[in-house]
């Protein structure tokens, strides 16, 4: 085992999770080193947020650009005073309505704060995530705790600890995972910049747009087509969340049904995610039948993504979801992760 740290691995109750057991993962972030744990959204990869030295370990562990910052994990709204330095009447009334939950915040950073956790933005990415493993972590380091999907960059991000420790498997990462059981909204939060004159979406996520409006009124998207050159949140990469095989957006079930026949029959391995399980399926076609609501479908999307990548296809067909806001999100992951 030269040079290699086995992954260790702390199971607790989802709901009720052994306090021993959180104490010895928060001696871990406190001692500035890497613990993986369950949000609402996706698994986080967590780190001491005003340690630099572990902060480095976050970058490293998932040969993640520097230039990429990382959304900070605090226990309640008061405990948002660490890192930020303002907290404006929106902000108040956002944690009010969505904390805990899927929702980021963008806001002017405390000096104090280790550059390296923003990239060296002026701003931070704060938010109170909704699992109890994660609020209890937080509580017992009683630490605000950087986070970003505990995913190598670029891959899919986790939803369960399995995928947590596939995804570092075979590498030397000192990581330990606490398996809080899967992650219920299964994407990430969506992020939101108060810092501009008009609050602004930088990432679509779990909290759907629509609910953002009727605390805030005026709130503006930015459109992020893959392939955009400049990249006003650097962790937009085109290509995200992205597995192995070749994923294509195809318009509905009956064209994915023949485009499937076409590439099977050539030979390659072909995987699937349909809405409706077709009438008739193409032998050998390996298929994720999906929820047909929105937040349902987001909830399974990567556990999907992560069971079809796992047969080491070719291709991968998705069939397109409904054009509606409703979908966006949904949206959002599937084009970037069809971003070659
Ligand atoms: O649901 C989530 O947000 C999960 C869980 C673990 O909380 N975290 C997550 O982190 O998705 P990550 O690092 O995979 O994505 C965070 C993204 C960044 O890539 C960037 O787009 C945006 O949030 N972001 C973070 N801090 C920002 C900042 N200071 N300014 C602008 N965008 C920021
Ligand atoms: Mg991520």
């Amino acid at each position: 085992m030269h040079g290699m740290s086995p992954i260790r691995r702390l199971t607790v109750s989802p709901v009720d999770p052994d306090p021993a057991l959180i104490a010895e993962a928060a001696a871990t972030l406190r001692g500035g080193r890497l613990v993986a744990f369950p949000t609402e959204t996706v698994y986080g990869l967590g780190a001491n947020a005003l340690d630099e030295a572990a902060i480095a370990r976050i970058y490293a562990a998932k040969g993640r650009p520097e230039s990429n910052p990382l959304i900070v994990h605090v226990a309640d709204a008061s405990m948002a005073a660490r890192v930020v330095a303002s907290w404006p009447a929106s902000a108040e009334a956002l944690a009010e309505a969505f904390w805990p939950g899927p929702l980021t915040l963008v806001l002017p950073r405390r000096p104090e704060l280790p550059l390296a956790v923003t990239a060296g933005l002026p701003a931070v990415g704060v938010r109170v995530p909704a699992h109890p493993v994660a609020r209890a972590l937080i509580r017992a380091a009683d630490l605000p705790i950087a986070a970003p999907s505990a995913n190598m960059y670029m891959g899919v991000s986790p939803t369960t600890a399995d995928h947590v420790a596939k995804g570092f498997g075979g590498r030397d990462a000192d990581v330990l995972i606490l398996d809080g059981g899967p992650a219920t909204v299964g994407l990430e939060s969506t992020v939101l910049d108060l810092t501009c004159p008009v609050p602004t979406v930088l990432r679509l996520g779990g909290l759907p747009v629509a609910r953002l409006r009727e605390v805030l009124g005026e709130v503006a998207v930015l459109a992020i087509e893959p392939g955009t050159a400049s990249l006003p949140s650097p962790g937009l990469a085109r290509r995200h969340y992205a597995p192995r095989a070749r994923l294509v957006l195809v318009p509905d079930g009956d064209i994915l049904v023949a485009e499937a026949a076409r590439l099977l029959a050539a030979g390659a391995r072909v995987g699937a995610m349909v809405r409706h399980a077709p009438m008739a399926l193409p032998v050998g076609l390996a298929l994720e039948v999906m929820p047909g609501e929105p937040a349902a479908y987001g909830a399974k999307l990567y556990a999907a993504l992560h069971a079809l990548d796992e047969l080491r296809l070719d291709h991968l067909l998705v069939e397109a979801p409904p054009a509606d806001e409703a979908w966006a999100a949904v949206h959002d992951r599937l084009r970037r992760a069809a971003t070659p």
